[in-house]
């Protein structure tokens, strides 16, 4: 069965990973269809480049909202799309609880860097390859995990590694890792539409495929 896959992108979100997945799923690779794109603002490019590949979009913006209704607003949207999977793209804040709580297990995240190291709070874009290059790290890359009511902190589904090179700038570390990125949220999306991810505790078992 095809699954119904809504991308949350924050700010001024450029969407590359919000694109690998929307991408994937037109070209059949991923059994599912991006049916919206959540904005928190509508200046983002991310919003653009989705409504130009022909998907729905949205934007909810938490200003000037209780916490609380900014929760209700955002999961009256995925609702009335029917989502089965939330996949948060370049969404830099905390997901709300109520949302978390509705879609357990149902929400995906993309972070730039192994976890559990260099995440958490204010953990996120330059920040995050410019802790890794000041650590001395001679490998860095990225994980998408499930999305629990803390920053970072989710059972890890697929990782990917990168080397650190000795002449990275931040930029040209955060390259090499989107690259990997767009492929291990493609990876990852694509076995949950295949119903081959099992929460086991803080692991999550990737199961065989089934047989046609
Ligand atoms: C990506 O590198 C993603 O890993 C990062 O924001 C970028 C969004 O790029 N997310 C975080 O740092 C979350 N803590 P994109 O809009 O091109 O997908």
């Amino acid at each position: 069965m095809s699954i119904r896959i809504a991308v949350l992108v924050s700010g001024h979100g450029r969407g590359s990973n919000m694109a690998a997945i929307i991408d994937a799923c037109q070209r059949g690779e991923i059994d599912g269809q991006v049916v919206l794109v959540i904005g928190t603002r509508s200046e983002a490019p991310a919003l653009q480049r989705a409504a130009e590949k022909g998907v729905r979009t949205r934007v909810i913006s938490p200003r000037n909202l209780s916490e609380e209704e900014y929760a209700q607003r955002l999961l009256h949207a995925l609702d009335e799309a029917r989502v089965d999977l939330v996949c948060l793209a370049g969404y830099m804040r905390l997901l709300p609880v109520p949302v978390v709580r509705a879609y357990a297990g149902r929400v995906m995240n993309i972070h730039p860097a192994l976890l559990p190291l260099f995440g958490g709070k204010g953990m996120y874009g330059e920040h995050v390859h410019q802790a890794v290059l000041e650590s001395g790290m001679k490998v860095s890359g990225c994980t998408v995990h499930f999305v629990d009511e803390h920053y970072d902190t989710g059972p890890i589904i697929v990782q990917r590694c990168v080397p650190v090179e000795d002449d990275d700038t931040w930029e040209t570390l955060a390259a090499r890792v989107l690259v990997q990125e767009h492929q291990a949220y493609v990876q990852a999306v694509k076995l949950f539409a295949e119903g081959r991810l099992r929460i086991e505790g803080r692991r999550v078992r990737i199961l065989p495929p089934t047989s046609p």
